[in-house]
């Protein structure tokens, strides 16, 4: 295994599979979408596949899924499928916004997929166009239904936006109650391919807490989950739990074993950061495993201790989580 300089284990990655989307959300992209990377500019799944085996013999036992979208990549189902036989790795998981999904729960399941998020800020059809931009909610739904029925641990991500979801706060919660699900509402960050939406943040992991509470005076704290991002609460008698996600206030960077790659092969040791080392670049100049493996420890060693000072060391904030990778 290997630590940080903080003395943080790194066993999580998330990757990237794609920066492209079939959703336009308000908190990801603007309205006209984001100027998409040019196809050999993103990684090839054989480069991916390469990156991940020699991340997992340096002690990455979790890799995450995510874009963009995901599926609307091509070729996805047969990668999972590498993937999964990869040596090394226990965790396998998803996120998606559940638009194209459903037909491959079964396949998923499966192979092995530990648990996907999907990304629901809404249950109202209306609100959820207007947040997405697109008339996708049934598609969603089916994609929900389909994975509480596979046994695939199912969560699901709601960012909480002022304005446009509060509303939906105690319907999402309520989804607790019958089944299986966690809900994990999520502060809005200024990843939106603009900046920031607001001169300072209403919907904080506090606030959103205390709304939930004063429907459920009687929901309890559970113990976290190790290196959990999220708050974790549970109504008594629900089958379901809950999660609050301090995106922005960034209470959960102590314990952070994450790392990330995006689309185009950018390694980032914080979600906060401009991206640390051009995986892609080494790729295609033929570097060894050696070198890269030499290369990774190196940025590892310097990681920085938490959001805000992985935000202080670049100028402004303007892309899309689109890009990141979530
Ligand atoms: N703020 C908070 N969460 C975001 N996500 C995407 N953009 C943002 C943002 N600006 C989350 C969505 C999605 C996951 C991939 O990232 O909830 O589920
Ligand atoms: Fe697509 Fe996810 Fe961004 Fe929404 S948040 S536009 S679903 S990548």
């Amino acid at each position: 295994m290997i630590y940080d300089n903080h003395n943080r284990p790194i066993t999580y990655l998330r990757l990237a599979v794609t920066d492209r989307c079939n959703l336009r959300c308000f908190y990801c992209m603007p309205e006209e979408g984001i100027k998409y990377l040019p196809k050999h500019q993103v990684l090839s799944y054989e480069e991916m596949e390469r990156l991940v085996r020699i991340l997992a013999q340096l002690g990455v036992q979790k890799v995450r899924i995510t874009g963009g979208e995901p599926f609307v990549r091509a070729g996805l189902m047969p990668f999972l499928h590498r993937l999964a036989a990869l040596d090394g790795l226990t965790d396998l998981s998803l996120t998606t916004n559940g638009v194209l999904t459903a037909p491959h729960v079964a396949d998923m399941a499966a192979l092995g997929v530990r648990s996907v998020n999907l990304s629901l800020d809404t249950l109202d059809r209306e609100r959820f166009r207007k947040i997405t931009r697109r008339d996708e909610l049934p598609a969603v739904l089916k994609t929900l239904d389909a994975l509480l029925k596979s046994g695939i641990q199912t969560k699901i991500n709601a960012v909480v936006m002022d304005g446009q979801n509060i509303e939906d706060l105690i319907p999402l919660t309520e989804l607790t109650r019958h089944l299986p699900v966690d809900v994990r509402f999520i502060e809005e960050m200024p990843f939106n391919g603009e900046g920031s939406h607001y001169p300072v943040l209403n919907w904080t992991h506090q606030r959103i807490i205390r709304e939930i509470r004063e429907h459920f005076p009687n929901i309890e704290k559970l113990p976290d989950p190790p290196f959990s991002t999220s708050s974790n609460y549970q109504i008594p008698g629900h089958q379901g739990t809950i999660g609050v996600i301090a995106a922005f206030s960034r209470t959960f960077c102590g314990t952070c074993n994450r790392i990330r790659l995006t689309a185009q092969g950018t390694l980032k040791t914080c979600l906060y950061d401009n991206g640390v080392l051009d995986v892609r670049a080494m790729l295609r100049t033929g570097a060894t495993d050696e070198e890269l493996t030499a290369a990774f420890l190196q940025a590892f060693a310097h990681r920085p201790r938490n959001g805000f000072e992985a935000e202080n060391q670049r100028a402004t904030v303007t892309e899309s989580m689109a890009t990141i990778g979530g």
